[in-house]
């Protein structure tokens, strides 16, 4: 089954062609990066009016690039949920009208799905049963994939998610958007045990994270700095804190999978790029004998071959719109 997928949820207008879930026959990503620079974030103004502009010409690229004519497609999938609501509009409306023009089915796909979905492509062999840690600007969340279409949430953030944490704390040390990489970056060859950070939990809730005591700890050791007139160190400090948010991840991720008896580990999401948890999650993984699964940096972000792989799934479970579907901001997995 092949389907043309179509992700608009953020500042990325993604489309892909994508065949049984699992193999990718295009994908092509137009990033709205530098439009967003100046504002050192994502404007959600600006990004919707910008996925108008592209989308069109995103959508028709994925289907040359693939060698792909409507009537040898099987369905449409779009990211329905969650995300910036006027971006989410723009695909979901494009989504609608190809379905209707095309005769083709409408499937709904979530985002965090989808992400966790990224691994399908990676890993051909890999099948739920599985723990996924989803990490990305907006969610930090513990699931248990128990089926293609099936989740149980475990643990999520209280407040900040991993991926907003280190981008607020990375425009604060001056590196520019989108921080998360940047201060990967930064950070690389720094001591991250130069500062001492907290490592918030959330008493009660043992596989929850709590991620904005430690934004606030870190902005705080910045605002002090300069009060002294001192120059911080970016290396040192950025990887001190990198350390804070993965030991958190990993240490929540390693009690989940021992707790829900899971040997399969993946991880999604932008922040899963992140150099050092890729680095951590594999020694931890190593020690407690489980089977990591990682997608390559290029399918952890905004992509809309993952959208692709989990709208298969939902596509073989039955999972059609109606035309009357909406974008919806907030949803549960
Ligand atoms: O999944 P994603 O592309 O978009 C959302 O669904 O939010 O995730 C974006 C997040 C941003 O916070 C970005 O800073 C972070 O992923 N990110 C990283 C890295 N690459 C992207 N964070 C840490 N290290 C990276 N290498
Ligand atoms: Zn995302």
């Amino acid at each position: 089954m092949k389907l043309i997928a179509i992700e608009t949820s953020c500042d990325e207008t993604a489309a892909a062609v994508v065949s049984d879930g699992r193999e990718v026959l295009s994908s092509v990503v137009a990033s709205q990066v530098e439009e967003h620079i100046i504002y050192g974030g994502v404007v959600p103004e600006i990004a919707s009016r910008r996925h108008v502009e592209a989308i069109s010409g995103v959508v028709s690229l994925a289907m040359r690039q693939a060698g792909m004519t409507y009537d040898r497609l099987d369905g449409v999938a779009v990211t329905y949920a969650p995300g910036l609501i006027g971006a989410l509009l723009v695909g979901v409306n494009f989504a609608k009208g190809l379905s209707y023009a095309a005769g083709l089915p409408l499937v709904p796909v979530h985002h965090l799905r989808a992400h966790a979905a990224a691994n399908y492509i990676s890993s051909p062999d890999l099948e739920p049963p599985f723990l996924c840690l989803i990490v990305s600007g907006g969610h930090s969340h513990i699931v248990e994939v128990k089926d293609y279409t099936d989740f149980h949430v475990i643990g999520r953030t209280r407040d900040d998610a991993a991926g907003e944490c280190l981008d607020k704390a990375a425009r604060a040390m001056g590196l520019p958007y989108p921080g998360g990489q940047n201060l990967d970056k930064a950070a690389a060859g720094g001591d991250p045990l130069s500062c001492s950070l907290p490592h918030p939990s959330v008493q009660g809730s043992e596989y929850d994270f709590s991620f904005s005591g430690l934004k606030t700890a870190a902005v705080n050791i910045i605002h002090k700095a300069k009060q002294r007139g001192e120059d911080i160190n970016v290396p040192n400090l950025g990887a001190s804190y990198i350390k804070a948010v993965t030991d958190c991840l990993v240490e929540r991720t390693e009690k989940a999978a021992s707790a829900f008896s899971h040997k399969k580990i993946a991880l999604a999401g932008g922040v899963s790029a992140n150099s050092v948890l890729r680095r951590e999650m594999t020694e931890m993984c190593k020690r407690n004998k489980l089977e990591l699964f990682m997608p390559p940096p290029r399918l952890c972000g905004d992509n809309a071959a993952m959208v692709g792989a989990q709208g298969y799934f939902e596509l073989l479970k039955g999972n059609i719109a109606p035309l009357s579907l909406n974008a919806i901001a907030t949803a549960e997995i």
